[in-house]
């Protein structure tokens, strides 16, 4: 069965709406981040255990699995479709075939993502789900904090992050108007403020997220 590019936006714009809405329950969640030490390697992990063994959670967390890998696989469909059909095109009209500058843009940053997603669960979702030697803390809780500080005392892995949330804010910031307007807000009234919802979503995470291993590294 062939979709039509519509279905296959309308499938990328949901699936990135739920992406965004996991991204602000992590970042809220993360903020556990910014307490003092001793509150927060406590208060952080307690969260992430009772995360752990919430069953609405756990369809959650799959849901999310599912939402990136359906908007990896669609965001590749769509643009080898919009290529073929440009190369039909400037073929046609006898001019250089060239992929849109948006299509490009869009997909060197969404590259960028998904190489971090696959570093960052293999960092801290990987050692804390299947890691054996995986310290405790004073509640006997798994001690994900410390794999976290760990990890971001190491300025190489700062910078990583740092880069990452960059091309994260710039993702957000077209991808999520683009998501709203494929939804329908593409009238001129909604499509100006689609832009600013997307500017300052795109700003308050990318730079928040930017932050936390910043912090931890200046903290020592
Ligand atoms: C500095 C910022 C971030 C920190 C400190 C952080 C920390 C963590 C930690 C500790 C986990 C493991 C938690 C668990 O499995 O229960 C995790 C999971 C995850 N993170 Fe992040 N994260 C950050 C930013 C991001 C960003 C920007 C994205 C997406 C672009 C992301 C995507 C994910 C995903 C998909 C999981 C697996 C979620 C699950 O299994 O429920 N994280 N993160």
């Amino acid at each position: 069965m062939r979709l039509s590019s519509i279905a296959y936006k309308t499938v990328m714009a949901i699936s990135g709406l739920f992406l965004c809405l996991f991204l602000t329950v992590h970042l809220l969640g993360n903020l556990a981040l910014f307490f003092p030490e001793s509150v927060a390697r406590t208060t952080f992990n307690a969260y992430a255990d009772f995360l752990t063994h919430l069953p609405p959670i756990k369809i959650a967390a799959y849901l999310t699995y599912f939402a990136v890998l359906l908007h990896v696989a669609f965001a590749f469909t769509l643009t080898k479709r919009n290529r073929a059909s440009a190369g039909q095109r400037y073929a046609y009209r006898g001019s250089v075939n060239t992929t849109s500058w948006y299509t490009r843009w869009m997909g060197v940053m969404g590259g960028i993502l998904l190489l971090f997603i696959i570093i960052h669960m293999w960092n801290f979702w990987y050692p804390y789900k299947y890691g054996h030697d995986i310290a405790l803390d004073a509640n006997g809780k798994k001690d994900l904090y410390g794999i976290v500080v760990t990890s971001f005392a190491s300025l190489t892995c700062v910078l990583f992050y740092v880069l990452a949330m960059v091309a994260l804010g710039l993702h957000l910031y077209q991808g999520l108007h683009n998501g709203l307007r494929s939804l329908g807000l593409y009238h001129n009234r909604y499509s100006v403020w689609s832009r600013r919802l997307s500017k300052v979503f795109a700003i308050i995470v990318s730079v928040i997220f930017a932050l936390m291993p910043i912090y931890i590294y200046l903290r020592g």
